[in-house]
C-alpha cells in the first residue's frame, strides 16, 4: 500500500498565520500536524508516501525533506491548482499507479493512529473504505447517511440539512476503482472535484465501500479554536521530560517537557504543557494547555492554553495571557514611550481581545 497526503489548499481560514505559514505546518504540541500524518502513516507500515503540494510546495518540502527522519520515502506531487481532494488524487495518478493507497488530509489530527484500519483494508477485498465520527456540528463536513445495515447509502459534501451526524474524517482508502469514480464526476457547486462525490459514485455502481466509526478524537485543525482543542487533547498523552535546564527557583507541577536548549528560571509551569528547544522562560508562569515552540522568549508575563510559534516573545505583560494563537517573530511587550498608549502593528485578519 501506498500514502498519499494532501498538503495544498488555501488554508484561508487559519488567516493571518497561514499568509506566511501552510496550514498544515503549524504545530500542534510543538510538532507540524503534517509530520503527525506522516508518522501515522508510517507506523501503519506504508513507506512509500506521496505529498501533494501547492502554493506552499517550497516551504512543506523544506519542511519535510525526502523522509529519512521517518524512515520513509517522500514524493511530492505537484498539484496545477486547488481544485478539490478528488483533483488532488488525479494528479497523483503516476505516484500511485494501480496501488491501493491511503489517502489523509494533511491538516487532520487523529487519537490513536491508523495502523488497525490499514490492516483491515490491506487484507480485504473492498473497493474503498472512509472513515467516520460523530461530531455535534456535522454542516462543516462531508456527511454520510448509512442504512440499518451500516452501509453506506450517501455522502454529501457540507449539507445545510445534514441527514446524520456521521462526518467525514480525512481518512480514506481505495483501490484502483477509483479511477472510474474521478474519471466520471463533475465539480460540483463551490467549483471543487469532491472525493465525496467520487465515493458516492462507487456507492451506486456497486463497489464495496465501507464505513469504519472512529471513537476516539479526532480534529480537523482548520480553525483557531480547533488548534486550541488539538493542542489541549496532544499535550493531554504527552510524558514528562526535561531535556533543558530548569533552575532550583522554579516549579513544574504535572507532565511538562522541557527541550533540549531551553531554560527555566524562576517560573512556575503547570503541565500539561510543552517548552521548545532554545526558548527562555524567565520570571514567569505558563499554565496548562500551552505550547511555547523553539526560540521563544516569555518574560515577566503569564500565559495558558495557548500557542506560541518560533521566534516569538512575549515580555512584562501585566495580565494573563489565554486562549491564544501567537504567530512566528512576533514581540507582544510593555512599552515605555509616553504618551501610555497600545502600539500596534497587527498583519490583516488579526484579532486582539484587549482588556
Ligand atoms: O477534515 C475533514 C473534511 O475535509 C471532510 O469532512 C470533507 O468531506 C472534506 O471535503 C474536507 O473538507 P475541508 O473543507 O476541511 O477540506 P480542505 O479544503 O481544508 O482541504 C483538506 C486538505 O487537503 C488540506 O490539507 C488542504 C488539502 N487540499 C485541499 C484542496 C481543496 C489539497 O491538497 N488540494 C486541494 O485542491
Amino acid at each position: 500500500m501506498k500514502g498519499l497526503v494532501l498538503s495544498g489548499g488555501k488554508g484561508t481560514r487559519l488567516y493571518p498565520l497561514t499568509y506566511t505559514k501552510a496550514k498544515q505546518l503549524i504545530p500542534v504540541a510543538n510538532k507540524p500536524v503534517l509530520f503527525r500524518v506522516i508518522e501515522a502513516i508510517r507506523d501503519a507500515g506504508i513507506r512509500e508516501i506521496g505529498i501533494v503540494v501547492g502554493d506552499t510546495a517550497a516551504e512543506v518540502k523544506e519542511a519535510v525533506g525526502r523522509g529519512e527522519r521517518w524512515g520513509v520515502e517522500i514524493t511530492y506531487i505537484h498539484q496545477s491548482a486547488p481544485l478539490g481532494l478528488a483533483h488532488a488524487v488525479k494528479e497523483s495518478r503516476e505516484f500511485l499507479g494501480d496501488d491501493r493507497f491511503v489517502m489523509f488530509l494533511g491538516d487532520n489530527c487523529i487519537q490513536g493512529g491508523i495502523s488497525p484500519l490499514i490492516e483491515q483494508f490491506g487484507q480485504s477485498d473492498w473497493n474503498a473504505q472512509i472513515v467516520l465520527t460523530r461530531v455535534s456540528d456535522p454542516s462543516h463536513y462531508g456527511v454520510a447517511e448509512l442504512d440499518d445495515d451500516g452501509r453506506i447509502v450517501r455522502l454529501v459534501e457540507k449539507p445545510k440539512e445534514p441527514r446524520s451526524n456521521l462526518a467525514l474524517v480525512g481518512i480514506y482508502m481505495f483501490d484502483r476503482s477509483i479511477w472510474e469514480a474521478i474519471a466520471n464526476i463533475k465539480p460540483s457547486w463551490r467549483g471543487e472535484l469532491e472525493i465525496t462525490d467520487a465515493i458516492q459514485y462507487l456507492v451506486e455502481h456497486g463497489y464495496r465501500v465501507y464505513p469504519y466509526i472512529h471513537r476516539g478524537w479526532w480534529i480537523d485543525t482548520g480553525k483557531k479554536a480547533d488548534m486550541l482543542d488539538a493542542n489541549r487533547l496532544v499535550l493531554e498523552e504527552i510524558e514528562h521530560r526535561v531535556e533543558g535546564f530548569v533552575d532550583r527557583d522554579s516549579q513544574l507541577i504535572g507532565k511538562v517537557t522541557v527541550e533540549a536548549g531551553a531554560e527555566v528560571i524562576n517560573s512556575v509551569i503547570r503541565g500539561p504543557a510543552i517548552i521548545g528547544e532554545n526558548a527562555r522562560i524567565v520570571n514567569s508562569y505558563i499554565g496548562p494547555f500551552t505550547a511555547i515552540y523553539h526560540h521563544t522568549v516569555i518574560e515577566d508575563s503569564e500565559i495558558e492554553h495557548s500557542i506560541v510559534l518560533e521566534h516569538s516573545s512575549i515580555v512584562a505583560i501585566p495580565h494573563r495571557i489565554e486562549d491564544s494563537l501567537i504567530g512566528r517573530n512576533v514581540k507582544v511587550h510593555r512599552s515605555p514611550i509616553k504618551p501610555k498608549a497600545y502600539r500596534l502593528t497587527l498583519g490583516d485578519h488579526s484579532d486582539i481581545g484587549l482588556l
